[in-house]
Parts: structure tokens; C-alpha cells; sequence
């Protein structure tokens, strides 16, 4: 689990007491009502979710690691905070049940339904914002998404990434820099996009070719790469699951905004993974999972056609932070 490391150091254990510290008294107390059948958690329907949190934190082993006992202590207590204030029924519950059972058998190697119901509900993007915090000026970071690839080809600057030619042709050409405004030469940018029906090329093998829509170039001695390609569609979630029944009967969409994602590195510089969002889609104010930011957004300008189809342009700066002297330190302790 993340952040177990911290269990083994000093604060660990003073942790650990603060995460168990106030709950002992009254958790006695709990544990003896119950027994007694005296019903104090009863007597008081306010102070029932207390009372349950109390009693279960007083089980927490000594030794439990702290940042085990620490998400322990929270969750449980948020749980059961909610359950005293929401006071669901039998059947209610049992139907949360379900739904939690129902997610995890949707879930497989080729569908993660958990990690959809993370998205749809907000709390990928929270954790995406809270690790990668970018200060002003600096391109802000987003989720990667299910569709990357890391073993895509290098292409030369200005190659095409369209292998089937079909779509509306989009020219891309970008600016890679730091956050002092200086060109990052040499830069490596990634792209991946999904085609003019919304689908990215893993997800129908058989009818785009491999690597369609994704590219790897270096930028220039500047910091400039520019490529061909075709302007993406958006696409929905999966709505057949039963994530996808609960956004329907909450009223909220699985619309994603067309958008081209990248991702760039550069020695000495946090690696940046974003979505380009096209601003004319319909859909850019409701993206599924939280990815528009301000920043994001981009105009794709109408160019002269070319044999009869429309051409579109887009241009980019592309804003990279340098590493953190103390994430650098962490990176070299790894
Ligand atoms: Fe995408």
C-alpha cells in the first residue's frame, strides 16, 4: 500500500498512537455497552456512528502500519458517519451491495469497472490534481487514460501519425518549454488520439492499423515539433455496466470532449501528461472525468481545403516544470 515505507520510521509509532489516541476511552466505554446491553450507542442515534468508529479503531493492532491504521481511521469513520446520517434500510444496503459486487465482476483485463466508477465520480482527477499540483504558468497534468501505449515508434518531425488517412486533416505544431520560458530542446513528445469515430486504434485492431493516431517525436533544437494528423472525435464511457446504469440514473452524461493527449519529458523536468481539448465540442463543459482545465482548451482553426476536405490547424505551447530539488532528492534515493 501506498506509503506503508513511513510505518517503519519513529513517526510510525507516534502515528499510530494519534490515530488510535482518542478513541480508547470512549471505545471502552462502547465495547461495554454493548456487552452490557446497556445501549449507549442506542440511547444516543446521534452519537451511533461515533460509537461504532470508537469500537473499531480500539481493535487496531499496536503494530498496525501507519499509514494502513491512518486510512483505517478515516475511511471507517467517514463510512460510518455517512451510514448514521443517510440511515439506509436493509434492502438499501443490500443493494449497495450489489452494486459494489456487480462492479468488480465487470471489472477484467480488458475493463476496468472500478477504475471507470473512480473516474466518472471525480475522484481520479482529485488524486491526479493533489499528486501533480503545476503553479501557474505551467501546463497543467492529467490522467493518462486506458489507451496509451508506450511502445510506440519515433517518427521524424512532421510525419504523419494518421496509417489510414481517414478523417479531416489536422496539422499540430507545438512549443516545448520550461516554466521560465526557455526552449526545451530535444524535448520527447508522445501523442495518441482517438479517430474521426471517437475509437482509438487498441480498441478495434482489426480495423485501424497498429500505432494509428499515436506517434513519439523529439523536438527541435527550440523546442518545436510539429506533426500531421486528423481531428479526433470525442467518445463516451462504457454505459453498459453498472457504472454506466447509475451515471443514467443520476442524470450525468459519459461524454468526453474531443482532445489530443501527449505526454512530454524533459532531463531535469517534471514529466508532463495532458489532454489538448478541442473548445468547439459541445460537450467541453461536461467532460466525464474532470479533465478540462483552463489551459487545455484549444482552437482548432479552420485551414484552406485541400482536394475537396476540410483542413484544420492547431498550435501549442507546451509548459514543463522543473523537478523540485526535493523531488529530485526522492528520485535519487529510488
Ligand atoms: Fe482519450
Amino acid at each position: 500500500m501506498h506509503g506503508q515505507g513511513e510505518s517503519q520510521g519513529q513517526g510510525g509509532a507516534e502515528g499510530r498512537e494519534r490515530a488510535r489516541g482518542h478513541a480508547n476511552g470512549r471505545a471502552a466505554d462502547a465495547d461495554l455497552a454493548a456487552a452490557e446491553g446497556s445501549g449507549s450507542a442506542d440511547a444516543a442515534p446521534a452519537d451511533a456512528g461515533a460509537f461504532a468508529t470508537e469500537a473499531f479503531l480500539a481493535r487496531l493492532a499496536p503494530d498496525t502500519p501507519l499509514r494502513l491504521a491512518e486510512t483505517a481511521t478515516a475511511g471507517v469513520g467517514m463510512l460510518h458517519a455517512l451510514v448514521a446520517q443517510l440511515r439506509p434500510t436493509s434492502e438499501e444496503f443490500r443493494l449497495a451491495i450489489d452494486f459494489l459486487t456487480e462492479v468488480g465482476h465487470y471489472a477484467d483485463a480488458r475493463r476496468q469497472e472500478w477504475v471507470l466508477f473512480a473516474d466518472v465520480i471525480g475522484v481520479s482527477s482529485l488524486i491526479e490534481r493533489l499528486n501533480h499540483p503545476r503553479p501557474e504558468g505551467a501546463t497543467p497534468n492529467t490522467l493518462a487514460g486506458p489507451f496509451y501505449r508506450p511502445d510506440v515508434p519515433e517518427l521524424p518531425l512532421g510525419a504523419s501519425i494518421s496509417r489510414d488517412g481517414r478523417g479531416e486533416p489536422l496539422l499540430v505544431s507545438g512549443r516545448v518549454a520550461s516554466l521560465d520560458g526557455a526552449p526545451l530542446a530535444g524535448a520527447r513528445v508522445e501523442v495518441w488520439q482517438a479517430n474521426a469515430d471517437g475509437l482509438y486504434e487498441n480498441q478495434e485492431p482489426d480495423r485501424q492499423p497498429e500505432y494509428n493516431l499515436r506517434g513519439r517525436f523529439v523536438a527541435d533544437g527550440e523546442g518545436r515539433f510539429h506533426f500531421a494528423t486528423v481531428r479526433p472525435k470525442g467518445y463516451s464511457l462504457p454505459a453498459d455496466g453498472p457504472v454506466g446504469r447509475l451515471m443514467a440514473a443520476l442524470g450525468i452524461g459519459l461524454e468526453r470532449p474531443a482532445h489530443i493527449h501527449f505526454r512530454v519529458t524533459s532531463p531535469g523536468h517534471e514529466t508532463l501528461t495532458t489532454h489538448i481539448f478541442d473548445g468547439s465540442d459541445s460537450a467541453i463543459s461536461r467532460d466525464a472525468i474532470f479533465g478540462v482545465r483552463e489551459g487545455l482548451v484549444a482552437e482548432f482553426r479552420p485551414a484552406a481545403s485541400e482536394r475537396g476536405r476540410r483542413r484544420y490547424t492547431l498550435d501549442l505551447n507546451l509548459v514543463l516544470c522543473p523537478q523540485s530539488s526535493q523531488r529530485m532528492k526522492e528520485t535519487g534515493r529510488r
